[in-house]
């Protein structure tokens, strides 16, 4: 039997993309009957007016195999042979949540597995797969990033329960040709793990397994915000500029800056130091919160009919670990086909955004 050959293709190309968030909408009035916060002050300090959250019953995979279908459907149903599902929040500790989500998607027996770099998931789940399809392994990809932080908030916590909401997006990558419309490349990526305590979920892992003496303090997602903040801008800023550098371009030649959608004073600020003017930066997060793994692919889902052919696109994202990273894309001109992003409201960004 003839050995299998694998074509290196010449550059990997974005090839479909889609996007999924549940139908529950939390707002920030829905928050102050509860908490001790204002709308005002969730306005003013993240830009953030309403979240989503997953109806009971729905998990992860739910949201993931809904984005995926989409992806798929947008770049035509290709053959995929890989499954990357970028995400904090699996159904289970075990197995991973991506070959669920493959089989329901009727992928057959593909190659899936899950990938942990909390909001950076999407950026790292990007470049396993350009790896992938540039060394001839794998021909077209489906990268996944979902997360549902409403099943690990706790809601009574002013400082995570305002910023978090679940989602997932999902993109297509596959074999192309250098310089084509939709031509990711330029990744860099980093981590530091003397950060890991800033971000962190304590119980539930070999460390401390739950029990029934855990405490909900351990239980629950919790945030250095402000040290997170600081950090998350410098990482950011600093990989876009390699990212940057190694594609050959400059801050003016980026059409559009895709930041990870944690906080609107993070996005103005990582703009305002790359010097590219606040208006190209996607602003996402003002309608579905922070949705971790799922925020740039979410964001590029919304923003899809904006773009045009040939745009390029700054890619960039940080979160626990920590980790962090940035890719350049440029548009492919995909047609996106989501129904569900109808029901994501446009609003106009909050004009009275503190800017420190
Ligand atoms: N509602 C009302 N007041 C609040 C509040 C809330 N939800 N959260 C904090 N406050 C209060 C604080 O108690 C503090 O009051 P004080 O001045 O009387 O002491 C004041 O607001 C400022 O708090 P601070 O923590 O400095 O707020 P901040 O401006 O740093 O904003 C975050 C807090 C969490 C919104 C912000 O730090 C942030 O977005 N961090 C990054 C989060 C993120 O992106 N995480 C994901 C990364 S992947």
């Amino acid at each position: 039997m003839p050995a299998r050959t694998k074509r290196k293709p010449d550059a990997v190309v974005l090839q479909g993309l889609g996007g999924y968030v549940p139908t529950g909408v939390i707002t920030n009035q829905d928050l102050e009957s509860r908490l001790d916060t204002t709308d005002e002050w969730i306005r003013t300090r993240t830009g953030i007016r309403t979240r989503r959250f997953a109806a009971e019953g729905e998990a992860t995979s739910d949201m993931a195999t809904e984005a995926g279908r989409r992806a798929l459907a947008s770049a035509g149903n290709p053959d995929i042979d890989l499954v990357i599902l970028a995400t904090t929040t699996p159904d289970h500790p075990c197995p991973a949540t991506a070959p669920a989500v493959a089989s329901r998607l009727g992928l057959g027996p593909v190659a899936a597995f899950d990938l942990a770099a909390v909001c950076s998931g999407f950026i790292y789940a990007l470049a396993q797969a350009n790896a992938a399809v540039l060394s001839g392994q794998n021909r077209n990809v489906l990268v996944i990033g979902a997360d549902m932080f409403s099943a690990i908030i706790n809601p009574e916590d002013r400082n995570t329960a305002i910023i978090f909401g679940d989602g997932a997006g999902a993109v297509i990558v596959g074999a192309g040709e250098e310089g084509q419309p939709g031509q990711v490349s330029a990744f860099d990526l980093h981590s530091d793990g003397t950060c890991q305590d800033l971000i962190k979920v304590t119980a539930g892992g070999s460390r401390m397994p739950v029990n029934a003496g855990t405490l909900d303090a351990d239980r629950f997602f919790t945030m250095q915000g402000k040290e997170v903040f600081a950090k998350a801008v410098e990482a950011m800023a600093g990989s876009s500029r390699t990212a940057l550098a190694d594609s050959g371009w400059n801050a003016e030649d980026v059409d559009w800056l895709i930041a990870h959608q944690a906080n609107q004073r993070i996005l103005n600020r990582v703009a305002g130091v790359l010097g590219i003017p606040p208006e190209r930066a996607v602003l996402h997060l003002d309608r579905v919160g922070n949705t971790s793994a799922a925020s740039i692919p979410l964001a590029l889902a919304d923003y899809a009919s904006k773009f045009s052919k040939g745009d390029k696109m700054l890619l960039t994202a940080f979160g626990g670990g920590t980790t962090w990273g940035a890719a350049t894309l440029s548009w492919p001109g995909i047609t996106v086909t989501d129904p569900q992003q109808d029901l994501i409201e446009r609003t106009t960004p909050c004009p009275s955004l503190q800017s420190s």
